[in-house]
């Protein structure tokens, strides 16, 4: 689309989004509240409906990642990748400040015996110690999977959130991140997800109108949380995260993306 006709729909997305709440849990929380389909047909704009972004994951998991330690989900939504990582991993936790994400997320895991689900704010000091008093971590760490959730926070968030998950590493969990990298403004991203001047796809309308503006998150920005004389870098690199493919237009369906995998420092 000609970058005048992408003007066109500013006006609509200021509109929506002067609906978000301005408190951030609040906003998630009612967002989650609203949502009544994920999967196929999912209403969540990062819900691809498919494990394919997932199984693109799972050799690095396996790799770095011990295995016979538990894995926190941190921020899991409605917990489809909680529920993945407990295909192979003994145990999965999935964390998320909203209840209304977590009552979904438990209610599509029911029959899986090795996951469980906690309502926590993972920026609040002492997070992380609180899920190891709770048992949710292994002693000596959990891993932790984080998806999604770094680039919707902003600077002091990121760095309450990582203070935590280093308390839930301990010496022996290992972290894997995976962050959409989106190099442009808001207009141009909400138009790579399918907005156009004839109509703004649901899943997209749903989350400008309830949702805080997400950032990006790449190198740069793990640089400064994860920093080097407390996070030793074990791989990263370039990762396309799969979106809805609400549009059926194709690429639409994929942000790039960056992943990385990092272990506190002794
Ligand atoms: C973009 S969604 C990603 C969900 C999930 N990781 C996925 O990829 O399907 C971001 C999630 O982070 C959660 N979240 C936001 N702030 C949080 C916080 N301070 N503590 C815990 N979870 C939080 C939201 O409720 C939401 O479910």
């Amino acid at each position: 689309m000609p970058t005048w006709q992408k003007f066109l729909i500013l006006p609509k997305i200021i509109r929506l989004a002067r609906h978000a709440p301005k408190d951030r849990h609040t906003a998630w929380d009612r967002y989650w509240a609203g949502i009544t389909a994920t999967g196929e047909d999912s209403e969540v704009l990062w819900d691809s409906g498919s494990d394919s972004e997932f199984l693109g994951y799972k050799d690095t998991l396996l790799h770095y990642l011990d295995p016979r330690r538990s894995i926190v989900d941190a921020g899991c939504g409605h917990g489809s990748f909680t529920r993945a990582l407990a295909g192979i991993f003994p145990r999965a936790i999935g964390v998320d400040v909203s209840e209304h994400a977590v009552a979904r997320a438990r209610s599509e895991s029911r029959g899986i015996g090795n996951v469980s689900f906690d309502v926590r704010d993972l920026t609040a000091p002492g997070a992380g110690a609180a899920l190891a008093a709770a048992g949710f971590v292994d002693d000596g760490g959990a891993n932790v999977f984080i998806r999604g959730v770094l680039h919707v926070l902003d600077d002091d968030d990121q760095a309450a959130l990582v203070e935590n998950l280093k308390t839930v590493a301990g010496s022996g969990g290992t972290v894997f991140m995976a962050e959409t990298n989106f190099q442009g403004n808001p207009l141009e991203y909400v138009s790579h997800l399918g907005a156009t001047t004839h109509g703004i796809p649901a899943p997209l309308e749903l989350a400008i109108r309830g949702l805080p503006m997400p950032g990006r998150f790449g190198p740069d920005e793990r640089q400064r949380v994860f920093p080097a004389s407390s996070w030793e870098l074990l791989e990263d690199g370039d990762v396309a995260i799969r979106t809805n493919p609400v549009t059926g237009v194709a690429g639409q369906d994929r942000v790039p993306g960056y992943y990385a995998v990092v272990r506190p420092l002794p």
